[in-house]
């Protein structure tokens, strides 16, 4: 296995958390919720952080726990919002310290996991789906330079943490 921590990208409801807490037990290593630890940090909800203080102060936040996480050199599974990798900053970062893996979702089946969820702010409002689906778009890119993509589409929280599994054996073969 990796002797560096294993970062879950994704967007949205994509299942990093889910899959991030499979995957640390599995490799009896902590799990790390980066939006937890922005919560913690902040005090606040990420809902209060985006009306009070607005999506850039948000972003702010993200990259010093992100930087903080990463420097402590600690081996561990660590679930990423899905909005990580908007700052190069934060790319260049989880590239040189981590293995950055991607979990890929369909736009169906984000807007079917997604459906009627009021803690993320991005998707408020009547036009999310339009919404969604120009943010995946426009992430893609970025998404798709990871060390390992799997594909979720109809597979359960525990498959796609043994496809991960796999590939990272793999990588350090
Ligand atoms: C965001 C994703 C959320 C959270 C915030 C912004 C994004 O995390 O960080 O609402 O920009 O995609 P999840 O991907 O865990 O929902």
């Amino acid at each position: 296995m990796p002797d560096r921590p294993i970062i879950l990208t994704g967007f949205m409801g994509s299942g990093k958390s889910s899959v991030g807490k499979v995957l640390a037990e599995k490799l009896s290593c902590r799990f790390i919720d980066l939006d937890a630890e922005i919560v913690a940090a902040a005090g606040l909800s990420i809902n209060e952080i985006f009306a009070r203080d607005g999506e850039d102060a948000f972003r702010g936040l993200e990259c010093a726990q992100l930087e903080r996480i990463l420097s402590s050199g600690e081996e561990c599974v660590i679930a990423t919002g899905g909005g990580v990798v908007i700052r190069q900053q934060n790319r260049e970062l989880m590239r040189k310290r981590g293995v950055i893996v991607n979990l890929k979702v369909t736009l169906e089946q984000v807007l079917d996991r997604l459906q009627g969820c009021s803690d993320r702010p991005l998707l408020a409002g009547e036009k999310a789906p339009e919404r969604v689906r120009v943010l995946m778009e426009g992430r893609e890119q970025l998404y798709a330079d990871a060390d390992i993509r799997i594909d979720t589409n109809g597979k359960s929280v525990e498959d796609v943490a043994a496809v991960i599994l796999c590939r990272l054996k793999g990588l350090s073969a």
